[in-house]
């Protein structure tokens, strides 16, 4: 006898649930408290819009095409990723332009992206910061037999602080734009520069000074692009615990923040920067004992 749970039922017994009170949800549950939320949405996406940067929120936070689309109608110019499943699982689900904020670097992985990219109508971009990154992505979309111009966004990540991934300002990245502009299919579209290390030190002068930092060094490899020869069309990385401090940089042409729309517990630890928007905790378990 099949005794899993009939998912259609309880998904539609949960849609009844929305709108109403608390109380009538039952346990455990995922509640997302939608004023709070689209207030969040409404706050981020006004920040954005005053000073004329672009918004891509970080999808990885909610995984969901519907909040997604959501954030696209409130003007984000379309959404980041962190793995190549989460962007195929949005590009088949309609999100129409997705940048992986992550080096994908096994073949099997880029295999697919490449015929995403060759079958959907999706804008992909990839972030690199290898010359093997680079011509496996090159190898892949060559397989699926991509052809024309510009066919993927790729960015050059620059190690800003964080010691995670990204090369260091200077030869290495003139290297790996030589390597991107020597293939058609790809699109030299920046530099990823995202400060993970900088997200959650508590004081707002200590975020400054790792944003400070951050902003030179990737202003310096845009720089040293420009003087090879390369334009650098946009800087892109921040998130929810320094967005602030990139938007005033004039550095970064596009904020990625991502846990603003729920705001997590952590994040509220954070003494906040003046004149920093105030995000409202949107996602709570409900559950019982
Ligand atoms: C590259 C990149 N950009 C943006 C973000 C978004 O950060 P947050 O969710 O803290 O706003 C992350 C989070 O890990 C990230 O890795």
């Amino acid at each position: 006898m099949n005794t899993a749970p009939d998912t259609a039922t309880r998904w539609e017994r949960a849609r009844e649930w929305i709108g109403q009170g608390v109380a009538v949800v039952d346990t455990p549950s995922l509640v997302i408290d939608l004023d709070a939320m689209d207030r969040n949405l409404a706050r981020m996406a006004a920040f954005a819009t005053e000073r004329g940067l672009r918004l891509r929120p970080h999808a990885k936070m909610h995984k969901s095409a519907e909040l997604a689309r959501l954030q696209v109608a409130h003007g984000a110019v379309g959404v980041c990723v962190q793995k190549t499943d989460e962007a195929l699982a949005l590009a088949h689900a309609g999100a129409h332009d997705i940048l992986i904020t992550n080096e994908v670097i096994a073949p099997h992985k880029l295999r697919r992206l490449a015929q995403a990219v060759r079958d959907l109508p999706t804008r992909f971009g990839l972030v690199v910061d290898s010359a093997l990154g680079v011509a496996r992505l090159a190898d892949a979309l060559a397989e699926a037999g991509v052809r024309g111009e510009h066919r993927i966004d790729v960015y050059i990540e620059i190690d800003v602080g964080h010691g995670r991934c990204g090369v260091a300002p200077g030869e290495a990245s003139v290297v790996l734009a030589h390597s991107i502009l020597a293939n058609p299919v790809l699109h030299f579209a920046g530099l990823q520069a995202y400060h993970g290390a900088a997200q959650h030190r508590r004081l707002p002068a200590e975020r400054a000074q790792a944003i400070g930092e951050a902003a030179w060094t990737a202003a310096l490899a845009r720089e040293r692009l420009q003087a090879g020869g390369f334009s650098v069309p946009l800087i892109t990385g921040a998130g929810t615990g320094t967005f602030v401090l990139e938007a005033s940089s004039r550095v970064w042409g596009e904020l990625q923040a991502g846990s603003y729309l729920f705001m997590d517990a952590d994040y509220a630890q954070n003494e906040p920067a003046p004149q920093a928007p105030v995000f409202e905790h949107a996602l709570f378990v409900k559950s019982q004992v």
